[in-house]
């Protein structure tokens, strides 16, 4: 695959037995491509993970619908409420009539304040979790994150991780899996996304951030989904180590331009 010029949707491909990637990507100028992913999850209660780029409209409920039957869907799961998340929300709750939108608290409120219909809200409460279909999805928060609303989850069922815009990378070019990447090239797109969207990680308590990428090791998912990365299939280490080697030894790496220190510094 070259360089896009567009946001550009993919064939879906499958990722485990019962779990689905809804693959796009979307060009960004100077620096290379962000990947744009939503997640099905078939089986006897079907789970949509985010409902994509609005930009891609028809496109996006097509490729859900080349994989399932919408009337089917059981859960509709959003990450957060950024656009990238839930762009193609009102299209999909109208093909899925029996879904119920999962979100927390202050999730709910962001789309009460959209103006976007709560009334199939499935709220989570604080320690709750979805059973579905004799799995579990246990919601988490992810290291790191653009909105505070923003729930992650572990999957009993097949030791799936999906941390949501965590482990994002801009990249060169689409591809299908990390394992096409050079490891450098790898860094460099985490970085740089992480720097985008989570600015905050160069002020964050190392010792705690580096708690909880230990965490994420220990809990040793098969596969890391991330809305913003190729699918992840060597496991979780080589994302942490390049997070933690950013953020978590010595001075960091990564410079925040915006940063009140550097401000005062050029008063002083
Ligand atoms: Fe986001
Ligand atoms: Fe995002």
């Amino acid at each position: 695959m070259s360089a896009i010029e567009a946001p550009t949707m993919l064939a879906p491909r499958r990722v485990t037995d019962q779990w689905t990637v809804l693959p796009s990507w979307l060009p960004v100028p100077g620096l290379g491509a962000l990947p744009i992913n939503s997640f099905l999850l078939k089986g006897r209660e079907p789970v949509l993970v985010d409902t994509g780029l609005g930009a891609l409209g028809d496109q996006f409920v097509a490729a859900l619908e080349s994989e399932i039957d919408p009337g089917d869907l059981r859960w509709i799961w959003l990450s957060h409420m950024d656009a990238d998340h839930i762009g193609n929300l009102g299209q999909v709750l109208e093909r899925a009539p029996h879904a119920k939108v999962v979100t927390n608290f202050l999730g709910m409120g962001k789309m009460n304040l959209a103006g976007i219909d709560v009334s199939r809200v499935h709220l989570l409460d604080p320690g709750a979790r979805l059973e579905v279909a004799g799995r579990t999805l246990v919601p988490l928060r992810p290291p790191y994150y653009d909105a505070p609303e923003t729930i992650g989850f572990f999957d009993t069922g097949e030791r799936v991780f999906f941390a949501a815009d965590s482990f994002g990378a801009l990249l060169p070019e689409p591809v299908d899996g990390t394992e096409e990447v050079a490891d450098e090239t790898l860094r460099e797109g985490l970085l740089g996304w992480s720097s985008i969207d989570a600015p905050w990680l160069t002020s964050v308590d190392r010792d705690t951030l580096g708690r909880t990428l230990k965490s994420i090791e220990r809990l040793n998912p098969d596969i890391v989904l991330s809305g913003h990365l190729p699918l992840a299939r060597k496991g979780v280490g080589q994302l942490t180590h390049h997070v933690a080697g950013a953020y978590c030894r010595g001075a960091s790496s990564v410079v925040d331009p915006l940063a009140i220190e550097h401000i005062e510094a050029a008063f002083a």
